[in-house]
Formats: C-alpha cells, sequence, structure tokens
C-alpha cells in the first residue's frame, strides 16, 4: 500500500514540487559528492552559495586533486567539521590517482574512500550511477519513522538498520535517485520535525503517524 502511494503519489507531487538547486542539473558524480557532503552539515540555502564557489574555484576532480589542503579548507570555510575537508581532498586524490580520475562506480567502491559512508555512498551511487540504493539521513528517518509509526529509539543501530530495510524495500527500483531526493524533500518541506503539514502530504493517506493524530510524536528519540 505504501509503495503503491510512493508511485502514484509520492513521485508526481515530487515532480511537481522540487525546488530548483544547482547540483540537481549536471549531475556528475563529483558535483554530487560535493553537494551531498556540504548538505550533511547545512541546508540546501546555505548550502547554495558555498557550492557555487565551491564549483568556480574547482571545477573539477582534478582541479580538486591538484589544489593544496590549505586552499581546500579555506574554501571550506564557514561550512565547519574541517575533518571532512581534509578527506575530501584526500579522496579527490585517491580517485585522481588510483582510479584514473574516474568514481568508483559501486557502493563498495565508494566506501573505501576517505569520508565516504553509507549515506554518501548511496547519494552518489543513486544520484550519479542509478544504483538501486537508498539513503537514510535524517529526513528520511522522519519520514519513515512517522510512515510506520515506528517506536524504536531511532538513535538505536537496530533501529537504523531496520529504517534501512524499510527504505530499501521500498525504494523504486530504477528510479532510486528520484525516489531519495523526494524523500529528503517530503522530509524536508512537508513532514517537519514540529509543524508536520499533513494536509499537503502526498503520503497521508497511508501514513500510520497521520492517522494516529500524533504525528510529532514520531521518530522516538531516547534522550542521548
Ligand atoms: N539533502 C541532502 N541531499 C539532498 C538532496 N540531494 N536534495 C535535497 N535535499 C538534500
Amino acid at each position: 500500500k505504501v509503495k503503491q502511494a510512493i508511485a502514484d503519489e509520492l513521485l508526481p507531487w515530487f515532480s511537481q514540487n522540487k525546488r530548483s538547486m544547482p547540483w540537481r542539473s549536471n549531475r556528475t558524480p563529483y558535483r554530487v559528492w560535493i553537494s551531498e557532503l556540504m548538505l550533511q552539515q547545512t541546508r540546501v540555502d546555505q548550502a547554495t552559495p558555498y557550492f557555487q564557489r565551491f564549483m568556480k574555484r574547482f571545477p573539477s576532480l582534478k582541479s580538486l586533486a591538484a589544489a593544496s589542503q590549505e586552499e581546500v579548507l579555506k574554501q571550506w570555510e564557514g561550512l565547519g567539521y574541517y575533518s571532512r575537508a581534509r578527506n575530501l581532498h584526500k579522496a579527490a586524490q585517491i580517485v585522481a590517482a588510483e582510479h584514473k580520475g574516474r568514481f568508483p562506480d559501486t557502493a563498495e567502491g565508494l566506501i573505501q574512500l576517505p569520508g565516504i559512508g553509507n549515506y554518501t555512498a548511496a547519494a552518489i551511487g543513486s544520484l550519479a550511477f542509478n544504483l538501486d540504493l537508498a539513503v537514510l539521513d535524517g529526513n528520511v528517518i522522519r519520514v519513515l519513522a512517522r510512515l510506520f509509526a515506528y517506536t524504536r529509539d531511532s538513535r538505536s543501530s537496530t533501529a537504523k538498520a531496520e529504517l534501512q530495510r524499510y527504505a530499501d524495500d521500498l525504494l523504486v527500483k530504477g528510479d532510486a535517485g528520484n525516489f531519495n531526493e523526494a524523500m529528503m524533500e517530503l522530509g524536508a518541506t512537508v513532514c517537519l520535525p514540529r509543524n508536520p503539514q499533513c494536509a499537503q502530504c502526498p503520503l497521508s493517506r497511508v501514513c500510520l503517524g497521520h492517522e494516529s493524530g500524533r504525528p510529532t510524536d514520531y521518530p522516538v528519540k531516547a534522550p542521548k
């Protein structure tokens, strides 16, 4: 039922309502990688100017690999998490040197690179290589927890694994990038943490959180 609603309601909603973002056009692995890394630490509107500036300074993976670490850190200034910028630089050098400048096109290959974990590998794999990989980030966790009125502590590793299985199961095969972005977009614009806009939600008819009348009870978060 939920799977049907994703095909019939969520994907059409997304194609009508998707916000325009610079990385949504010209989807190279390099551009997806940089944007997803930035989006792990900032919101879309904040990340946009950083992304534009970064692409101007480092238009290609090769130019990034050839830059000094100092220069890369300088472009990262303001974004925080500088270890991510160092890993980014290292990964660019590895891809340039060991993969002839081409990104690995499998999840296993991507995860080998410094700073690329499950989330980033699934994002690059699905958005740039059309691999059937489901992403799980904060937005997707909230959407799924509400859809299934999921009561386990969402910060636990059991819950993460279980929610990942839900996402894998719901994933629209052959259209994973679109599915992933639609789920993230729903979480970012409709299925909001404190004020979910269920009246606007393409999935409200199949959502157990909505049905419960208390969607904000999900995801359950035990105190840290
Ligand atoms: N947040 C993280 N990745 C995103 C993407 N590709 N589109 C929109 N929001 C995102």
